[in-house]
C-alpha cells in the first residue's frame, strides 16, 4: 500500500513541475526545413566574438537592419509601435528565452537571415540589407540577449 502513495506522489510531483515549466514546443520547434537543417547546423560563425563586434552588431540591430522595430530593443519581440494584428506568422521570438537560446546552433540563426523565417513576417537579410560578417555580427548581439 505505502508504495502506492508513493508511486502517486512521485506521479504528481513530475506531473505538476512539467505543468509549471512547459517546454514551449512552437517556440523550440526548428524553422529550417528538415532537409536543410543539417548542412545549416554545420555552418559556423568564422568571426571572432569580441565586444567590438557585438557593438557593430547592436548598431545594426537598432539601424540599418531595423531589428528593433519587430523584436524591440530588449530583444523581447515586442517592437514598438507595430501593429502585430497584421503579422500572418507567429510573433517575434524572445531572445532572451534561455531554452529557446539553447535549442538553435549558431548555423540555423544564420540560415534565418539567409532565408527568412518561410510563411512568417521574419524576411531574409542576406544580402540585400546585411553582408555576411555584418549578419553574424548582428547574431552575436542577438546571442548576448541572454545575458551571455
Ligand atoms: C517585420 C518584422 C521583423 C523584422 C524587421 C525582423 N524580424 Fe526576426 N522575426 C520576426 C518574426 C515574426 C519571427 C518569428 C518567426 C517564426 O516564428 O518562425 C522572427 C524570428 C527571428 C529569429 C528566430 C528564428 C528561429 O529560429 O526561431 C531570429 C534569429 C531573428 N528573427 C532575427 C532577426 C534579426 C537579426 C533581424 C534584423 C536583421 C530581424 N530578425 C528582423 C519578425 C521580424
Amino acid at each position: 500500500m505505502k508504495a502506492v502513495y508513493l508511486v502517486l506522489f512521485a506521479w504528481a510531483v513530475v506531473g505538476v513541475g512539467a505543468k509549471a515549466w512547459p517546454a514551449d514546443s512552437e517556440v523550440l520547434r526548428p524553422r529550417v526545413p528538415v532537409d536543410q537543417i543539417e548542412s545549416a547546423r554545420a555552418v559556423t560563425n568564422p568571426f571572432p566574438v569580441t565586444p567590438e563586434m557585438r557593438e557593430k552588431g547592436k548598431a545594426l540591430f537598432e539601424g540599418k537592419a531595423f531589428c528593433r522595430a519587430c523584436h524591440g530593443a530588449d530583444g523581447k519581440g515586442l517592437g514598438m509601435d507595430l501593429d502585430y494584428s497584421t503579422f500572418k506568422g507567429p510573433l517575434p521570438r524572445n531572445f532572451t528565452d534561455k531554452l529557446w537560446q539553447q535549442a538553435r546552433t549558431d548555423g540555423e540563426l544564420f540560415w534565418i537571415l539567409k532565408n527568412g523565417s518561410p510563411g512568417t513576417d521574419m524576411a531574409p537579410f542576406i544580402p540585400l540589407v546585411l553582408t555576411e560578417e555584418e549578419a553574424w555580427q548582428v547574431l552575436m548581439y542577438v546571442r548576448s540577449f541572454d545575458g551571455r
